[in-house]
């Protein structure tokens, strides 16, 4: 594998190809969501609308990459996947959804709670400073 992996922890023989591509999308991940941050501490600070125009549009380009990682890492680690359907797309204490799945015990995953017009509540993150 390129050398320029220096981020895993163990010998790469020792490594699944797997767990070497999850690796790869982990690391991707983190880049989209560190971008996001940075992203949006330049649009805070900057005074030229113009270019703090140009930063959202940018920031939210990161924001698509960030999900369609996460997506590909969905579909390839089943644990991951049963997470996030118990948290994502919910609505009301994300600590109290721990204790009822909990609860819940083996009667498998939570339901998604959308908004009522299935929009799963997306547009009200669009509202932000764009
Ligand atoms: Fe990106």
């Amino acid at each position: 594998m390129a050398k320029n992996s220096n981020q895993l922890h163990e010998a790469v023989e020792a490594l699944d190809p797997e767990t070497i591509d999850r690796h790869r999308a982990i690391v991707s991940l983190v880049e989209e969501f560190d971008a996001i941050d940075w992203y949006q501490q330049r649009i805070d600070a900057t005074d030229d609308e113009e270019l703090a125009a140009i930063l959202a549009h940018n920031r939210d380009e990161e924001r698509e990459h960030a999900a369609m990682t996460l997506e590909w890492l969905r579909r390839r680690d089943p644990g991951l996947d049963k997470v996030l359907r118990t948290y994502l797309f919910t609505e009301g204490s994300i600590v109290d959804l721990e204790e009822e799945e909990e609860e819940g015990g083996s009667s498998g995953h939570a339901r998604p709670r959308s908004g009522g017009d299935g929009s799963l509540g997306i547009g009200s993150l669009r509202q932000e400073r764009s």
